[in-house]
């Protein structure tokens, strides 16, 4: 069999495993070849392919980004976009496509696969948001470098007596921002999922300064917001692809603590430090595992499917079922963050 492969979006650390799995097993278990497509589906549109085996992926497993190269553009949002996708896959004899992604990338690939081309999904996000699965590619290894830099944050807050706001990536998911704040054991952690109250923040900074601790660790999502009808008054920053922009909220939370307590405040926006550089064997490991049930799913003739972990197994979900859902922090993960503060 020819088989695609391409990653698309954000990169994430733990792609070179997945590709890795899918070669080494793909050629090495089933004689398959594999070629990769170059930066996304920017890549299938142009032609642009890079036949991969063992030689391509010596070395690999410990490193970040994607040896493959990625792009944030779908195809059928483009005109014409589809068509060139299916010409491509054509000419190149292409049976079928696997496709590394989060929600655009596999959203895309659920409409390349309603025109006939079997796909298989395989889910990566920092953000840990795509629908269906237990834990994304990625994730981990954003939520250690989070967690390591909150714990950095902590001793010069405390040395400054200040308050020390981090910002990290999640515009419509807090999955990073909860679980670091947990880890980091941060005062406040604020997420999309929970529109926070200005007023009750500050009577909480106010309170734990006067009672016990001169410093404060608040951990907020990109996309965290205001709740409607509350003190604070917000317009989310949007980029010209409407996209939440990075520090926004981060910045205009510095300057309303510090008028409403007086408390020296400072900002940081983690940026993409969180999907840079070596990926966690957590991360690796599950690269690894997603690599090979997506191989065997394809030479199984499984298509039109996604890689899924649900507990401790990796399932296959139907791509139509997952795309375009988004999964949220649940209720109790967040009554986590909020009872340890
Ligand atoms: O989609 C993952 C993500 O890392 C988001 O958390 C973040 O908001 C966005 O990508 C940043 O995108 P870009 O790399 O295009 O600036």
């Amino acid at each position: 069999m020819r088989v695609g492969l391409l990653t698309g979006g954000g990169d994430v650390p733990g792609l070179n495993a997945a590709i890795r799995a899918v070669v080494k097993r793909g050629e090495g278990e089933y004689g398959h070849q594999i070629i990769g497509f170059r930066n996304g589906w920017k890549g299938v549109v142009d032609g642009d392919v890079q036949p991969l085996g063992r030689q391509q992926i010596r070395n690999v497993l410990p490193t970040g980004g994607t040896l493959l190269g990625t792009a944030r553009f779908h195809p059928h949002r483009n005109e014409g976009g589809v068509e060139a996708v299916l010409a491509t896959l054509e000419a190149e004899r292409i049976d079928a496509l696997i496709c590394v992604g989060g929600d655009g990338t596999l959203h895309a690939a659920s409409k390349i696969a309603e025109a006939g081309v079997p796909v298989i999904g395989i889910p990566k996000t920092i953000d840990n948001d795509v629908w269906g699965t237990d834990a994304s590619i990625g994730f981990d290894t954003a939520v250690t470098i989070a967690t390591e830099a909150i714990d950095r944050i902590h001793t010069t807050a405390e040395s400054h007596n200040r308050v020390m706001i981090v910002e990290v990536m999640g515009r419509h998911a807090g999955w990073i921002a909860v679980t670091s704040g947990i880890a980091g054991g941060a005062e406040i952690v604020l997420a999309p999922e929970e529109p926070f109250d200005i007023d009750k923040i500050e009577r909480f900074l106010k309170h734990r300064h006067r009672a016990h601790a001169s410093f404060s660790i608040v951990v907020v999502a990109e996309g965290a917001v205001p709740a409607e009808g509350t003190a604070m008054h917000y317009e989310t920053q949007v980029g010209k692809f409407g996209e939440i922009v990075a520090g926004a909220i981060g910045e205009r939370l510095k300057v309303e603590i510090e008028q409403r307590t007086g408390f020296d405040t400072r900002v940081t926006v983690l940026g993409h430090v969180q999907r840079g550089g070596i990926p966690t064997a957590a991360d690796r490991i599950l690269g690894s595992r997603f690599g090979v049930a997506a191989i065997d799913a394809v030479t199984h003739a499984r298509s039109n499917v996604m890689t899924a972990l649900r507990g401790d197994k990796v399932e296959l979900l139907a791509i139509e079922e997952v795309a375009g859902k988004v999964k949220h922090v649940p209720a109790d993960l967040l009554a986590v963050a909020r009872t340890l503060a």
